[in-house]
């Protein structure tokens, strides 16, 4: 949809980076690293004073202390870091469950390591997880579970309740857990984020991965990192030292600086339920029915009082007629299951956001 919205000219709300630059400061803290001269290979595990800014946000934000020696490590984003702890401990057979719509990368790199892909199918408007069926997934085969919270593409997030009821699910069982956290921050209304590692019966069998693509508004920057309990750090980085070895020097040197702050981080919600209030405000005006957005920088809205066209029908005419580039959600149910549910990316410009609402008003 991105290609199309370049061909189109059309306005794009479609892939998930932000229209505005980065802060100054940091492209500046980059520049400083590059002229001190930290421009060769980092660590394998990625550069310690960044470690340790992450080792200490963690124990800050969730009460869990995780060794930056033995169980931090930098990543080329979050996408390398989601395949290198499914190959880490996905073998041939071992079956994983994945909640769809999902992230497009997770199924990929399953079955590429011979793993299967056993998904669970999540409905509108909640797109809950019912536990039950979870339940019935599992066998003596299944290896791992994949979470996403905030989620892409749904914006809705865990509640304490999944967290009891997986916990019960899972204990006394080998399946570990992918927490995929990139969106950790991205989370509204004093929601709190429930990261796996806020529970210690659950961070013991955990990768958490996250992305300062969407810490720090950089997604072109690719750099991410996993946190994971000694053992399986030491299984992720077998893999990690022969796909990645070194993540860009200078980058990891200056988001170390920068995480010194942390209204940087902890600024986030705001800055966004902002732009996710504006946004909705708009769309409110128009003919498309808002779905609920808990967290990350997406908005999911239905259109059956437009069209009864395929979502991802109505997504290209959407863009061809209304200048408006959207995703349709069905591309992320590996069966194309569609709903009428159309995806919109508001780490947007107020202009931005404002002129595609303007356009969507005159569906
Ligand atoms: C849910 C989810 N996981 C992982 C990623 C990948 O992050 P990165 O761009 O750092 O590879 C994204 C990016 O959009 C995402 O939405």
């Amino acid at each position: 949809m991105s290609a199309l919205a370049n061909e189109l000219g059309a306005i794009n709300l479609s892939q998930g980076f932000p229209d505005y630059d980065c802060s100054p400061h940091l492209v500046e803290l980059v520049n400083q690293a590059m002229k001190k001269g930290h421009n060769q290979y980092a660590p394998m595990a990625g550069v310690m004073a960044l470690r340790e800014q992450l080792a200490y946000k963690t124990e800050r934000l969730y009460g869990a202390s995780y060794n930056p020696d033995t169980e931090i490590t930098i990543t080329a984003g979050g996408t390398q870091a989601v395949f290198t702890a499914i190959s880490a401990v996905i073998h041939p057979n071992d079956e994983v469950i994945i909640f769809e719509p999902a992230f497009d990368c997770y199924a990929p790199a399953i079955k590429l390591m011979g793993g299967v892909v056993k998904s669970l199918e999540l409905e509108p408007p909640n797109y809950r997880i019912d536990w039950n069926m979870v339940k019935k997934l599992i066998t003596n085969r299944t290896k791992m579970i994949i979470l996403n919270s905030p989620h892409n593409p749904t914006a809705t997030i865990l509640h304490k309740e999944d967290i009891d009821q997986l916990s019960a699910l899972i204990k006394n069982q080998d399946i570990y857990i992918l927490s995929d956290e990139v969106y950790e921050h991205l989370i509204y209304d004093g929601e709190q984020h429930h990261s796996m590692a806020l529970y210690p019966e659950l961070r013991e069998r955990s990768f958490i991965i996250a992305s300062f693509g969407k810490l720090c508004h950089t997604t072109g920057w690719k750099v991410g990192y996993c946190l994971a309990p000694a053992a399986l750090t030491h299984e992720f980085r077998k893999i990690h030292q022969f796909l990645v070895f070194s993540v860009n020097t200078p980058v990891q040197y200056g988001i170390a600086e920068y995480l010194k702050d942390e209204q940087v981080y902890l600024g986030l919600p705001e800055f966004f339920q902002q732009k996710r209030d504006h946004f909705r405000n708009g769309l409110e005006q128009t003919r498309f029915k808002l779905l609920p957005c808990y967290g990350s920088y997406f908005q999911s809205v239905t259109y059956d009082n437009i069209t009864d066209e395929k979502d991802a029908d109505f997504a290209i005419r959407l863009a061809k007629e209304f200048g408006v580039a959207t995703i349709p959600t069905s591309a992320f149910y590996n069966r194309g299951t569609d709903y009428h549910v159309l995806r919109f990316c508001f780490a947007k410009k107020q202009e931005t956001l404002d002129n595609a609402v303007d356009r969507l008003l005159k569906v």
